[in-house]
């Protein structure tokens, strides 16, 4: 039996296949490459090239394939984007949840995990952050995917689809041997472009705000290296297998770090002054979110091992020194 991967040629989902092909599994991939990439595709996967919300590809993976699980990555992810954008996040994110779902009822296929965001939380009532905290996204990228989460709680309930979600907060890194890595066009998040100033491809790092309540006025946030991501989801997978019922877990190392925390550790590991210049705000941006990972650590025994961000930053800086064009594609 082969598990699903819908994204899998994205920067987290080619980084869970990457695990689960390590881990001996069989893998197979779907990914319409509009943001995903060729080059980060698994060799050891079968590939289908298309789109969650065409159902005719999903019903013909289905049926060609002995899928037993579902591993869900495929959505637009950008909180900034979504919020000038709304309508392209619930098209691709919530309708093309629906498609998976129906297909997945359609061929009895009963087991989804699912890439969910720290992002449903919106603005915390207190830290670190927990399962059952408040949910008020404060941009339409949150509400996607807590819609999500709460079409596969009803669906779960309906049809005896069981879903694991998994609510990351800032992933971060590349794998240590250096093969696959982040890239995004354009790219948005803060460690690639703190790195693309010492490869000499941007003049300097704009900081979002300095007027946030926190201590150095700038956003807290809890990065967590992505083979620690790929890794829970195998555990997730496992969980599911043993029979567990739908859950939803954080995925964090439960230590904020502020931007200009952020760029500091970066001038440590690249061994250069890294210039900055002070923007405003991006809309869509909390102050700070910092997870509770306990639920994971109990019930999954997920223990993250790059617990460090030099040492996180050092596996990115590995990646982007010897990809400074990434894929190239
Ligand atoms: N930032 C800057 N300058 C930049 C880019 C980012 O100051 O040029 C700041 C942002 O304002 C934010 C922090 O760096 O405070 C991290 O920003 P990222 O864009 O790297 O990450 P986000 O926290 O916005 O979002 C990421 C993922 C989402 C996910 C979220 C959950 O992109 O998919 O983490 O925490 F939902």
């Amino acid at each position: 039996m082969a598990i699903l991967v819908c994204g899998g040629a994205g920067y987290i989902g080619s980084h869970a296949v990457y695990q689960l092909v390590k881990a001996g599994e069989e893998v197979v991939i779907i990914d319409n490459l509009q943001h995903g990439h060729r080059g980060a595709i698994n060799p050891a996967a079968k590939f289908y090239q298309g789109d969650i919300r065409d159902a005719k590809i999903l019903d013909q993976i289905f049926t060609e394939n002995k899928i037993e699980a579902v591993i869900h990555f495929a959505a637009y992810i950008e909180a900034g984007e979504s919020v000038e954008k709304p309508l392209k996040y619930f098209n691709n994110n919530v309708y093309g949840m629906q498609i998976l779902l129906e297909s997945m009822v359609r061929n009895g296929v009963d087991k989804i995990v699912f890439s969910s965001t720290a992002a449903t939380y919106g603005e915390p009532e207190k830290f670190p952050i927990e399962e059952n905290d408040r949910k008020q996204p404060i941009n339409p990228y949150g509400e996607s995917k807590l819609i999500m989460e709460k079409m596969m709680k009803w669906v779960s309930r309906a049809n005896g689809v069981r879903f694991v979600s998994l609510r990351y907060f800032n992933a971060a890194g590349a794998v240590e041997d250096g093969s696959i890595g982040e890239d995004h066009h354009p790219e948005t998040h803060l460690i690639p472009l703190i790195l693309q100033v010492p490869l000499g491809k941007r003049d300097h790092i704009t900081i979002f705000g300095e007027d946030y309540p926190t201590p150095d006025g700038t956003c807290l946030r809890d990065y967590i290296h992505v083979i620690d991501l790929a890794d829970a989801h195998i555990l997730a997978l496992k969980y599911l297998r043993e029979g567990g019922a739908s859950n939803v877990f954080n995925l964090g190392n439960g230590q904020g770090f502020s931007v200009k925390e952020m760029i500091i550790a970066a001038e440590k590991v690249t061994g250069q002054k890294i210039k900055t210049e002070m923007g405003t705000r991006r809309a869509g941006d909390p102050a700070q979110l910092i997870a509770s990972s306990d639920k994971a650590r109990k019930i999954l025994g997920w223990t993250p091992q790059f617990a460090d961000v030099e040492k996180i930053i050092s596996t990115a800086w590995t990646w982007h020194k010897n990809h400074p064009n990434g894929y190239g594609d």
